[in-house]
Parts: structure tokens; C-alpha cells; sequence
């Protein structure tokens, strides 16, 4: 084993020829040295040549992180696995979804991060066989010996270690702002027609939104890159149509190509060898045939993303939709998901007929049955198709965590490259760490269960632990029928996450903001018009957080003292001046909420204009909420940007109401760029540095704007509503002259 220092904070052990994943941007020069072991844990080997760390865990140790996961924002007490899973039944058992994150802060006597960079299956034990043991077990399939880079991280805090480790893998993309609006989606909007329905409805209805998606029925016969002329007719005239009204189309995209004579698609990667190739695992070694497998299609090769040729393709395929203005997409089932292979098939027609062959069949028909439910994203087929990497041969199931990343690279580049300059977006459904910074992440096929809010309440925390800013769950949820309350509570927890995403499965009853009645239309209209009131906040903390690598939701224990924050996982930090407290349960009116550390200004919304505003001391409150009403605290010496909601995210606010809770001095860096182009990155882009102090009775309020050359600054006028400790209002109101700010004057 190698160390090398990578910076004063991370520390890297090099194992064998770890294979490049791709997941790290910070590389350092100094040269490594021989080490024996890796601090504050033991290695050994198993039998069958997997590694095995162990770590002793103190009866009050904690864990965190691991990004995608089920279970709790502690991970003590699990078992967890990396290794990425369509599995659409996320019952509280399961041990792995869509993405594999193996980032883990342990917090116990010594506080420290650990991030092992490995592409293949690695097994946690956090201390559910031995309490007072974690074991990580990292798998080697093919080559009887694991490679693998191992970072430790240290920093003074969480939230430090954190804030490291984003800087070993870098800051997420940065979505165009209309990203950041509300999303409709439905499997499927099947027509051209249904879809300007719903545009249309949105309209009518007054309900913000910015983003209509595509699901599996906008193609012909399920062939990626195609559209169906029969039910879409001039795609690119109907998208224009929609960008004009200020929709955004955004279609599915799936890794798995239709095998089919004639497919341009199809008969252009199998000539080229740019599939995935079958894999005899037996003898290690391609059998130089394209591996077939069933998806929505029906027989279906995948292209190998893990070669470079391949993925140079691929990006280029979008560039007809880019010409067409549609630089928007989700990449779906690239885990990647097989619904089953032809051995999996003979395989289960085996059993059935020794199952047939039995005289008295008893518990054998459950062999029968397991093989029927195994045959999806069987691990025996992932053992057998396999990469083309620079040359070497690689089994699939020794990188199998990498497929969806470098579908998602591939997919970034081609939109990059054929955007004209515009800002992407992108969506993926399984990932990896370091895949943040090309797109973005759902958090796949959750369910209509009062449960999946809190497990994603959990979950988008460990997500932004692991880069992952832009993330969010279907609401209200993907499988099952929502009911009325499930959607306005979700969507009420949605306005904290920065993915914002209505999605529904087939079949399921329909579940958009006037599916169920008028009251029902109403409360939804204000909830989404009070996400699209605080994106002058949202919009600015993710640039912020982003550049300053802090995640832009955080636990509370990352961030303050009182020791019971460690046993809330239901609140959180979102940005900096403010914490979230969705409702998640079923006909509560109103939950208990810990005001942790400091004074808060609780702030009951039932919309944007209501200010039912309250200053609390740090202690346990219960807060009454009807079904329209929901929290949003904001913290002392803090202040929150808002303006009046606009239909779409890009209409620019020429007001700006800022809400603090000052006692002593606070200050906020408001951030605006064009939120459609990457000029930003060249500087151009406004900030507006607001301060506000406490003199006396009163405030001394300053602003200080700076344009950076070619940005066009809209606001007018700044709205200062500040409260005292004992919750008095001051308003103070200052008029821009152009780029310059006036004095303010007391309203
Ligand atoms: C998968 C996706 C889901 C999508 C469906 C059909 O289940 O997770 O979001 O609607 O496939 O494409």
C-alpha cells in the first residue's frame, strides 16, 4: 500500500492499480510513499480475496453520509451496499438504490471523513452484526485482488470535513434557472396534445411552472434519438411552441439501444463495436459479441460508456434535439437495468419444468418464484457482459457503479458542445460520486407513502454530503395513487429541495396540482407560487454554496451545538439563513419543531404576501399548521431574499423583499446571472451585498451592487422587513439609481 498527501486535510492510500473512476479532481504531485496501514482501521483479506476494513465503533458513535440511501441520516445500525439497483419496492430493508456514494463521515471519539473510490460492490456493516463494529467489504469479481484508492479525510467539524471532501471532488453544475422552478411530469404525457393540455392548464390555473417531461411514449417504438411522427408530428415546431410559452421540454433518454436492422442508431454503434460485449466469466474473456438484454424495447444492446470513442458518439446524438431547442433530458435506467437475458429466461424454464416434473411440488415452487422475481438486474448478468477500457478487457461488475456516470459524461458533453453556449440540464438516475458536477439526480421510483417524506428528508441531506445540491424526489411520490394531503405536504417539503419534480407512474391515479378539488388547486398554487417567491434566495445560496463548496442543505448537527440536533433528522438547514421543518405525517396539523442554538423567526406560510411571523427562543415548540400552512424558520443575524413569484422562474424581479431577524449584524451576497448562459463563469453576473445592522431602535441598512461588465441588473427597489429579538418590524426600503443604491429610507 501507497500514501500520498493530496492536501493538509486529505490523505490518500493507494492500493494495487485502482481503476481511474473519475470521481476526483484534486491530484497532487508529491510523491507517495510506502505505508502499512490506513489509520483507524484494520485490513485483512477474506477467503475469497475481498478487503475488509474494521473499525471499532464507541458505544455513542455516529455515521453519516453515504449519500443514496434508505434508513436514517445516522447509518449506525444498518447494513448498506454499494452497488447500484433498480428496484423500484424501497422498503425499509433494502441495502441498496440507484446510486452508490461510499463517502462516510464517523463521528465518535475522533471525527473524520473516509471516501473509498471503488467502482465495484462494496458491502457496509455500520455496526448492525456487532454494535460495536463497522466493517466495509469491498468485492473483487474477476481479478482476485482489489484495487482501490482510500481517502481520509479530517477537518475540525462535519461540516468542515464536508466542505474537504468537496474539494476533492468539486462543485456541482450549475443548472439553468429555470431548472429551479416547478417541474410536470407523468408517465406519460402521450401526445403532442396531451401535453399542450397541461401547458395550458398551468396557464389557466395561474400555477407556475417551468419544465413538461417526456416519458417513454414521446419516441418511436422506445428508440432513443427518435421521436414518433404519429403522435408528436414536427417535434422540434412543437417544441418551440412550448419554449415560447415558456415550457421546457424534457424527454427520457435510457442507455439501451433497440436492437433493429435498419435503426440508425443501432446499426451504427454495432458496426463500430461501440456495445458492450458478452463476457465469459468463466474464462474471463469477451466472447467479442454484443450482449443483448430486455428492456422497454424489447431486445436491447448497451453501448459501452466506459469507452471514450463511445461516449464521443453518444454526446453527438443529442445534437439533432439541441438544433430543435431541446438541450434538456433525464437519463433513466442506467443503473443500467435488464428486465432479463436469455440465460436468465433458460434459466428460469429449467426450473419450471423440475418444478413441472414433481410428483407433489411443495416449497420448491418458491425456487420457481424467486427465479421469476430474480430474473430483473440479476448479478449473474453483470458478471457477464464487459468494457472496452483503453484496450483491457473489464468485466461489468467490477465497474458496474460507473455506467450511469459515464452515460451522464457523455450525455453533459453532448449538450454542452451542441448548446450553442445555453445552459443544459440534465437528469440521472444513477450515479456516482463526482457525477455532480454534470447534472443532476432523482432519486428514482419512490412510492405515494406518507413514510418516502421522511425518508427523503434523510436522504437529500446525505445526497449534499456527497456533492449532490441539485436532488429531490418524484412528489408525491412514483408508485401507488397520492391522495389529496400527500401532494400538498410533499410539495410543501419540495419547496427546500432545489429539484422540484411532480412524477407519477402508469396507471396511477393522476396526481398534477388540480388533479383533486378546487381548495385542494388552491393551496398547491400557493405553495409552488412561494418556491417560485424565494428563488432569488434558492437561486443565489446554490451559486453560493456551490463556489464556497458548503453544502446547501445540511444537518443541524453539522451545524450547531445543542446535542439534541444529533436526534433530528426531519429538519435542516436550507442555505444558510434558513431551516426547514416539513410536515410529514398524515392528518397532523401542526409538529414539533427544536429551535436550536440561537433566535429564530418562525414563519408560517400559507403564501407569499401572509406574514404570520413569531421570534423564538432555543427550546421545543409544537406549531400548529392547517393543511395550507407550512414552516420556514430564519435564523438570527440572518437575512432571506424574496420577490414576487413570477409564472416562470426566468421572469426577472425588479423588487426584492428581504426578511432578517437582526439583533446584532447581518449580511447576505445576493447573486443574479442571465440563468441561461456560462457567462457567468467569465465573470458576468451581479452581486448585491446587503448589511444590515441594529442601532438602537432602528437599523442602518446598506447595499452595495456590483455588475460585472454585460449583466443586466432588473431590481429597482430593495424591501427590507427586519424583526427585532421581541419580534417588532422595522421596514426600510431602498431605491436603485441605476446600478447604484440610494440611501434608504424607513417605510
Ligand atoms: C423508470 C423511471 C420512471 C419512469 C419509468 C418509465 O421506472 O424510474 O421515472 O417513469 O421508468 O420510463
Amino acid at each position: 500500500m501507497q500514501r500520498r498527501i493530496i492536501s493538509e486535510n486529505i490523505t490518500q492510500y493507494i492500493i494495487g492499480t485502482p481503476f481511474d473512476t473519475g470521481a476526483v479532481i484534486l491530484h497532487s504531485n508529491a510523491p507517495a510513499d510506502d505505508c502499512d496501514r490506513i489509520p483507524h482501521f484494520g485490513e485483512e483479506l477474506t477467503e475469497t480475496n475481498n478487503l475488509r476494513l474494521t473499525k471499532s465503533l464507541s458505544e455513542d458513535e455516529k455515521l453519516y453520509g453515504l449519500g443514496e440511501m434508505l434508513g436514517g441520516l445516522n447509518k449506525r445500525g444498518r447494513k448498506y451496499r454499494c452497488y447500484n439497483n433498480d428496484d423500484p419496492n424501497h422498503t425499509p430493508e433494502k441495502q441498496n438504490l440507484y446510486g452508490s456514494h461510499p463517502f462516510m463521515i464517523f463521528d465518535g471519539e475522533e471525527t473524520f471523513g473516509l471516501f473509498i473510490d471503488y467502482p465495484g460492490e462494496i458491502n457496509i456493516d455500520a455496526g448492525f452484526t456487532d454494535r460495536s463494529v463497522c466493517t466495509i467489504e469491498l468485492t473483487c469479481s474477476i481479478n482476485n485482488e482489489v484495487n482501490v484508492d482510500i481517502y481520509l479525510i479530517s477537518g475540525k467539524t462535519k461540516s468542515d470535513i464536508v466542505h474537504n471532501f468537496l474539494t476533492l471532488i468539486g462543485s456541482p453544475f450549475m443548472p439553468p434557472k429555470w431548472a429551479f422552478g416547478y417541474q410536470q411530469s407523468r408517465w406519460s404525457y402521450p401526445t403532442a396534445e396531451a401535453v399542450k393540455d397541461i401547458c395550458a392548464k398551468f396557464k389557466e390555473l395561474k400555477i407556475p411552472c417551468d419544465a413538461i417531461y417526456l416519458d417513454l411514449d414521446y419516441m418511436d417504438d422506445y428508440k432513443v434519438f427518435t421521436t414518433s411522427q404519429e403522435r408528436f408530428g414536427d417535434f422540434a415546431a412543437f417544441a418551440q411552441e412550448l419554449l415560447k410559452d415558456g415550457f421546457h421540454l424534457v424527454p427520457i433518454i435510457d442507455p439501451g439501444v433497440k436492437v433493429e436492422e435498419g435503426y440508425s442508431v443501432y446499426e451504427e454503434a454495432a458496426k463500430n463495436n461501440y456495445f458492450c460485449k458478452t463476457f465469459d466469466y468463466e474464462n474471463k474473456k469477451s466472447s467479442g459479441d454484443d450482449f443483448v438484454a430486455a428492456v422497454w424495447p424489447g431486445r436491447t444492446a448497451m453501448p459501452d460508456f466506459l469507452n471514450p470513442k463511445v461516449r464521443q458518439w453518444w454526446a453527438d446524438l443529442y445534437k439533432q434535439f439541441c438544433e430543435a431547442g431541446v438541450n434538456a433530458f433525464w437519463n433513466d435506467m442506467n443503473e443500467p437495468a435488464l428486465f432479463f437475458t436469455k440465460r436468465g429466461l433458460e434459466d428460469l424454464y429449467q426450473c419450471y419444468d423440475d418444478v413441472r416434473s414433481r410428483t407433489n411440488p411443495g416449497l420448491d415452487f418458491f425456487d420457481l418464484k424467486d427465479k421469476a422475481t430474480g430474473l430483473s438486474n440479476n448479478r449473474e448478468d453483470y458478471k457477464r457482459f464487459c468494457h472496452n477500457c483503453d484496450g483491457l478487457t473489464q468485466c461489468h461488475d467490477d465497474v458496474h457503479n460507473l455506467f450511469g456516470f459515464n452515460m451522464v459524461k457523455a450525455s453533459a458533453d453532448g449538450l454542452k458542445r451542441h448548446s450553442h453556449g445555453q445552459r443544459y440540464f440534465l437528469l440521472s438516475r444513477s450515479s456516482y460520486i463526482g457525477q455532480h458536477r454534470y447534472g443532476a439526480v432523482w432519486t428514482g421510483d419512490n412510492q405515494s407513502w406518507w413514510e418516502h417524506i421522511i425518508v427523503h428528508l434523510r436522504m437529500i441531506q446525505s445526497m449534499n454530503m456527497c456533492g449532490f445540491f441539485f436532488v429531490g424526489p418524484d412528489i408525491p411520490g412514483f408508485g401507488c395513487d397520492a391522495d389529496a394531503e400527500l401532494l400538498i405536504r410533499w410539495l410543501q417539503a419540495g419547496v427546500f429541495t432545489p429539484f422540484l419534480r411532480n412524477h407519477a407512474a402508469l396507471f396511477t391515479r393522476n396526481q398534477e396540482p388540480w388533479a383533486f378539488d378546487d381548495r385542494i388547486t388552491d393551496i398547491a398554487r400557493n405553495v409552488i407560487r412561494f418556491r417560485y417567491a424565494i428563488l432569488p434566495y434558492l437561486y443565489a445560496e446554490y451559486h453560493n454554496c456551490a463556489e464556497n463548496l458548503k453544502p446547501l442543505i445540511e444537518p443541524l448537527s453539522f451545524v450547531f451545538k445543542d446535542h439534541r440536533c444529533e436526534s433530528i433528522e426531519d429538519q435542516f438547514m436550507f442555505g444558510h439563513s434558513a431551516m426547514a421543518a416539513p410536515i410529514h405525517s398524515q392528518n397532523a396539523r401542526g409538529r414539533s419543531v427544536l429551535v436550536p442554538d440561537c433566535k429564530w423567526l418562525a414563519w408560517r406560510v400559507t403564501d407569499y404576501s401572509s406574514r404570520d411571523m413569531q421570534v423564538f427562543e432555543p427550546g421545543t415548540y409544537f406549531f400548529d399548521c392547517s393543511l395550507d400552512q407550512f414552516l420556514l424558520f430564519i435564523k438570527e443575524d440572518s437575512l432571506f431574499v424574496t420577490a414576487a413569484p413570477g409564472q416562470n422562474a426566468a421572469d426577472a424581479p425588479t423588487e426584492l423583499t428581504v426578511i432578517g431577524l437582526v439583533t446584532h449584524s447581518a449580511e447576505f451576497t445576493y447573486y443574479d446571472d442571465d440563468g441561461t448562459t456560462y457567462n457567468f463563469e467569465q465573470g458576468k453576473y451581479g452581486t448585491l451585498r446587503m448589511i444590515v445592522t441594529a442601532e438602537g431602535s432602528d437599523y442602518s441598512v446598506t447595499c452595495k451592487y456590483n455588475a460585472h461588465a454585460g449583466f443586466k441588473n432588473t431590481i429597482r427597489r430593495i424591501n427590507f422587513e427586519i424583526y427585532n429579538g421581541r419580534g417588532e418590524l422595522v421596514r426600510k426600503s431602498i431605491k436603485m439609481s441605476g446600478d447604484t443604491p440610494e440611501a434608504p429610507v424607513r417605510r
